[in-house]
């Protein structure tokens, strides 16, 4: 791969393995990945490779990140070992864009759940909960490289072992290991994860967009039905979330009837 090359390493063996294992499952993404012990944000690389044209399916997946990137200007802690830090090139068509992180969310719980029995919630839109401790987040960012060929990356990461955090994340983070009372495989959760990404992210392409949006709902049963805020326009808006729409904005009720939030963050009021 150009750009990573150099830092490339053999994938480590427990991950090499498991995903042997899961080949046959990995659809665009079999084959296509590759290992670094220690990067600055494998999202940043990704998109670098995206531009100069890796195909859809390139994951390059991180052992820790420098400098991890959250969504809203946020950083992710990345310590070595602690989590998978994990970035994949997609190429949908635009009219699928809006829908991949909702997509993502779905796949991303779907796969921890398989991996290890858990069943995580989301948060609108793709936060990825055990009760109200974050497990694992998601990052879309995408461009249209010179040669017109659009992109998207798609960076997950997820908390796998108990690690000390900084104390502001610790209170609000949790990780597989301290939910199951055992470590995680950590390649299971890899293999997984990508399966349920290929997955759904083929469902997306196919245009079956109201799958994907009914098992958004069904693992976001108690996000809705909650007050939520959100900040638009310089001020705040409440309301009761209620459903999502097929274009994965969140739904509100509000006094004066309904917003339709597309972007930014709400907050869980209670
Ligand atoms: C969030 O919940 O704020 C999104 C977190 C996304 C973190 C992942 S880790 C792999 C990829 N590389 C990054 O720099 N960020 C994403």
């Amino acid at each position: 791969m150009n750009g990573v090359g150099s830092r490339i390493t053999p994938i480590p063996d427990d991950v090499a393995e498991a995903l042997a294992r899961g080949a046959a499952r990995l659809g665009p993404f079999h084959n296509r990945i590759s290992w670094v012990e220690e990067i600055h944000s494998t999202n940043d690389v990704a998109m670098g490779l995206a531009e100069r044209g890796e195909p859809e399916g390139c994951v390059v997946v991180a052992n820790a990140q420098t400098a991890g990137r959250g969504r809203l200007g946020r950083s992710w802690v990345s310590p070595a070992g602690a989590g998978l830090y994990v970035s994949a090139i997609l190429r949908p068509r635009p009219e699928a864009i809006s829908l991949i992180t909702i997509a993502a969310g779905v796949a991303i719980a779907e796969g921890i759940h398989a991996a290890s029995g858990l069943t995580p919630r989301l948060k609108w839109p793709n936060d990825v909960y055990v009760g109200e401790r974050k497990l694992a987040g998601i990052l879309a960012e995408g461009g249209t490289a010179q040669s017109s060929m659009s992109y998207v990356v798609l960076g997950f990461g997820i908390n796998l072992f108990a690690t000390p955090y900084p104390a502001d994340v610790a209170t609000r983070a949790t990780s597989i290991e301290l939910e199951l009372g055992r470590p995680p495989d950590r390649g299971l959760v890899l293999v997984e994860c990508l399966t349920s990404l290929a997955s759904r992210y083929e469902a997306l392409r196919r245009g079956d967009v109201g799958d994907i949006t009914a098992a958004w709902r069904a693992r976001a049963a108690e996000s809705l039905g909650r007050a939520v805020e959100w900040d638009v326009d310089g001020r705040t808006g409440h309301g009761i979330a209620h459903d999502i729409d097929e274009a994965g904005a969140l739904l509100v009720r509000t006094e004066d009837g309904q917003a339709r939030v597309i972007s930014g963050e709400v907050r869980w009021r209670s």
